[in-house]
Parts: C-alpha cells; structure tokens; sequence
C-alpha cells in the first residue's frame, strides 16, 4: 500500500460529524465531528467509512476540530515516526480539551491496534482506543465516554469488510476515488506491523464493489483505485461455491463498467502477481497502465530474512513480464527498505543495482524501523546504525530522482491522455491531472475542466511533473 505519509498538512483529510442532540434549553443541535487521517490510501478509505457510520448516527463534520464534540485521529503504526506524528498532534488538542473536557477524544486505526489500553495510559488525553475492525461500534464506544468511562475496542474480526456501507467520500476531487476491495494481511514479512495490526487477509464481496464503482461511475467519477494489502490474492466464493472470482476476473468487471472509467488498483505483492492480470491490463484501455511493485530490497539473502518469499531472481521475472505483456511504458514503482537488519554493504548495492535494471518511474523508499512484535524484532538485531541506514537512503533516492527524470524525459514530444483532476498547485490557469502512468501532467487550462479527458503533447518535464499543452 502506497505510504501518505507525506502529504501535506493541507492536503490531510479533516471533517465532521455531528449527531442530534437536546442541549440545556431543549433545542436540537447537531454534534460535530472532526477526522484527521495517517498512514495508507486504507486508512484514509476506513475514515470515509467512519463518517458514514457516524452520519447514520445523525453526526454532522466540521473542518475546525475547535468546534468540534467528537476528535479522531486515524493513526498509522507503520514506522515510529508515523506514531511520533500522532502523539505530537494529540499535544495539540490539550488546551482544547482542558477548556471543553466533554469533547470526546478517539483513536482509531493500527496505532490504535498495535497499543491498545497503553494508549490510555500513555496518552491521557485519549479517551476511545478503536481497532480497524470496530468502526461499527463507534456509537456504542462514545455512549460509554458520555456515562464517564474510557472505552476500547481491539477486536479483529476474520469476515468484517464493511461491504454494506457507502463511504462518505472525504477528500474527492468528485472525478478519483479509492475503493476498498479486501481488509487484512497474512503475509507475514518480518518487518512489517500490518498482519498484527490488521488482522487476516478477507475479501469484500465482489457484487458490493461492482455496485460501489457502479455508483461512482453514475456519479460522474472518472477513476476508481482497488485497494488491499496485497489485491493479487483477492479471492471471493459465493456461499454455494458457484461463483469464484480472482483479482484479474474482478479488475475485468469493474473495467466493464464503462470505458469511461478508469481503474487503477494498489498494492500488487511481487509473489502473487499474475500474467492473468496483466493480459488483463493490457485487454481492457481504461484499466491504467501502472503497477506499484514494492520490492523491499534488491538482493536475496535480505528478501529472506524479510519473509517477503521472493527472490532478486523473481522480482525480476515479474518485472520482464510486464515489460514484455505491457510494454516499455508500463509505469512501475516500488517500495524500498534502507539498512534492513544485517543488511551489507554490498546487500545494499544490489538495490541499486535492482534499481538500475528496472528504471523505476516512481518509488517510496524508507529508512528500516524496528516495529514491536514482529518476527524482525524479535528474532534480529536492528544493528545497521541510523547513520548508515540514513546514507543509504539518501543513495536510493538520489538515484531514484535520476530515474523519474529520464523516464519522464521518455515522455517528451508524444501525446497523452491525461484525466483532469483540477487546478495545477502554482495557477488556476493551468489544470492538472494524471496520465496513464500515474503521472502528474501539467498544462494550460483553455476551456477544460476537472473530470475531462485531454489529450496532451508532453513539452517538458522536471522528476516530478509533466508539461505539455492541449491537443485540441
Ligand atoms: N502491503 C504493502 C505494504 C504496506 S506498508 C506491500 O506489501 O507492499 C508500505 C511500505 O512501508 C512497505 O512496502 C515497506 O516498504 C514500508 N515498511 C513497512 N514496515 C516498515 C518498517 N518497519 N520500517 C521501514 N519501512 C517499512
Ligand atoms: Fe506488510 Fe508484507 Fe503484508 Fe505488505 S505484504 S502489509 S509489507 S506483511
Ligand atoms: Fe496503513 Fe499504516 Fe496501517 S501504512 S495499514 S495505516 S500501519
């Protein structure tokens, strides 16, 4: 799962809800909630699912968390910055909380999981611990806070998908949207705190998708993202075993919606990836030509110890097969891990040689941070020191600057089809939008506006965006 931990503040989801209430005088009001999101596109989809319960509870949102009843934090555990990031931001509601101590204050999400009844104690300030799996119990949790009480719920479920709820659509641009089609890991990558802090490996009932894209696509969105953990291994039986669908069949059917839609999904695991889905990629126009491929580390004997159940020698047979399925211009990123434990000089080497090869367009790439619990921690020394682990960091995305440059460079002087999805950050004469890559084109808006699609000639390029102008 693409990491959103970088986006800005101000491109951070934050909305309300309120819920009838009788105030002092016996008038109605509305209590307001507020929602702040970290970590994954999943975590940003559940506080969509969030305020959809909450809205069924009669919950209104408020972009200011100061008029707020209700404050949530969606937290991610991934690595200790992201948690660092959550408790500094609780600092910031202190004073609030000291002036109006009824408002409620919750935690939800995989920090939430991970610590558990520590956050209480930790974080006086907390007064609702909610795990990924007991957004339905939300209503329940703030009743118990309103009769003076902590309330906590961890439990996770093996079928909970929250199939029935239409999210309320957050942050949309009203033209992309992420779709939730699974919940859950049972990969077990020694690294990663993901398969503690949510749970086993479900998938959502495709007919609950399909209706969902439905939906959007007669709500004139114009991009649908598929997301799960790993979405090769989705896999959904219908009770009586009749009908079997695998993620290639339902990428086919949601791409049959319309070929106005477009559909892009996240994230694949290199182990389960499948010619099936890209001949399917490649059938079907409207299903985007982009495959975030994280690799972890480019040599052997660390994608071992990192569980991740593949080898350099693998990895690069996916990669050859979607060049030779899809093409040169397939655009392909990756996740990479800096100064995993033990990691060697020249281990570390061949990640950039792995990246060499492959040419990436894009990459999320992190310095190795030890989570509690997990089989890393527990069974390896977290002995590379944070220097090293920094530098070599810093060599992964130096060269990763390189590459996003000369694969953008490719682009120069052809014409692309790029979906607008609204003003460019520096102009509101210009629009912006993403190719069929995922990449981030740039160009003059004349009279185009967000949800077209616009063919562009690609005029210039930086690491980072696509300049061109309209074809018209
Ligand atoms: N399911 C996705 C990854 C989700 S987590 C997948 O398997 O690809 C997103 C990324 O965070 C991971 O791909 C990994 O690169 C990084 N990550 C996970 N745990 C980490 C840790 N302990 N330290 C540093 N980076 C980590
Ligand atoms: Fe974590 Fe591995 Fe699962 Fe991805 S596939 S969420 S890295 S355990
Ligand atoms: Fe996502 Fe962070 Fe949880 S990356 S799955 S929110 S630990």
């Amino acid at each position: 799962m693409r990491s959103l931990e970088i986006l800005k503040d101000e491109d951070k989801e934050a909305l309300e809800v309120a819920r009838i209430s009788v105030d002092e005088t016996g008038k109605e009001s509305k209590k307001k909630l507020y929602i702040e999101s970290y970590g994954c596109q999943m975590n940003f989809s559940d506080s969509e699912i969030v305020t959809s319960i909450l809205q069924e509870q009669g919950y209104a949102t408020t972009s200011q968390y100061e008029e707020a009843d209700v404050i949530l934090l969606n937290t991610c555990a991934i690595r200790e910055n992201a948690e660092q990031k959550v408790r500094n931001r609780l600092k910031n509601f202190t004073p609030l909380k000291k002036k109006k101590p009824q408002v409620v204050v919750g935690v939800l999400g995989c920090m939430a999981e991970r610590l558990k009844t520590k956050f209480l104690e930790e974080e006086k300030i907390v007064d609702v611990v909610a795990g990924p799996d007991s957004y339905r119990d939300l209503p329940n949790l703030f009743s118990e806070v309103d009769e003076g009480q902590k309330a906590i719920n961890v439990f996770l479920s093996r079928d909970e998908t929250y199939a029935d709820i239409t999210p309320v659509r957050l942050n949309s641009n009203g033209v992309t949207a992420f779709v939730s089609i699974m919940r859950g890991c049972d990969n077990m990558c020694s690294f990663c705190v993901v398969p503690f802090t949510r749970g086993r490996e479900r998938s959502r009932d495709v007919h609950s998708i399909l209706k969902e894209c439905q939906e959007l696509h007669d709500n004139n969105f114009k991009e649908v993202t598929l997301l799960g953990q790993n979405v090769d291994s989705y896999k959904w039986s219908s009770e009586d075993g009749a009908e079997t669908v695998n993620f290639a069949q339902l990428l086919e059917r949601v791409a049959l919606i319309s070929p106005e839609l477009r559909v892009r999904f996240s994230t694949s695991h290199p182990k389960d990836i499948t010619d099936e889905v890209l001949h399917t990629m490649k059938k079907y126009e409207n299903i985007c030509n982009y495959i975030h491929l994280p690799a972890q580390s480019g040599n052997s004997r660390v994608l071992k110890i990192m569980n991740r159940t593949y080898d350099r020698e693998w990895y690069l047979n996916r990669i050859d097969a979607i060049r030779a399925i899809l093409g040169e211009e397939c655009g392909i990123s990756h996740d990479l891990i800096a100064g995993f434990c033990t990691e060697t000089e020249d281990e570390h080497k061949d990640t950039l040689s792995l990246m060499e090869y492959v040419k990436y367009d894009y990459g999320y790439m992190f310095a190795y941070s030890e989570r509690p619990g997990t089989p890393a921690a527990k069974k390896l020394e977290d002995d590379i020191p944070e220097d090293v682990k920094k530098r070599r960091l810093n060599e992964i995305i130096a060269l990763q600057q390189q590459h996003s440059l000369a694969r953008n460079q490719m682009s120069i002087g052809k014409v692309q089809k790029v979906l607008v999805e609204g003003f460019s950050k520096r102009s509101d004469d210009f629009l912006q939008g993403r190719n069929d890559q995922n990449k981030v084109v740039v160009f003059p808006k004349l009279n185009f506006q967000k949800g077209d699609y616009v063919n562009v000639l690609i005029k210039e390029c930086t690491a980072a965006t696509l300049i061109g102008e309209a074809v018209v």
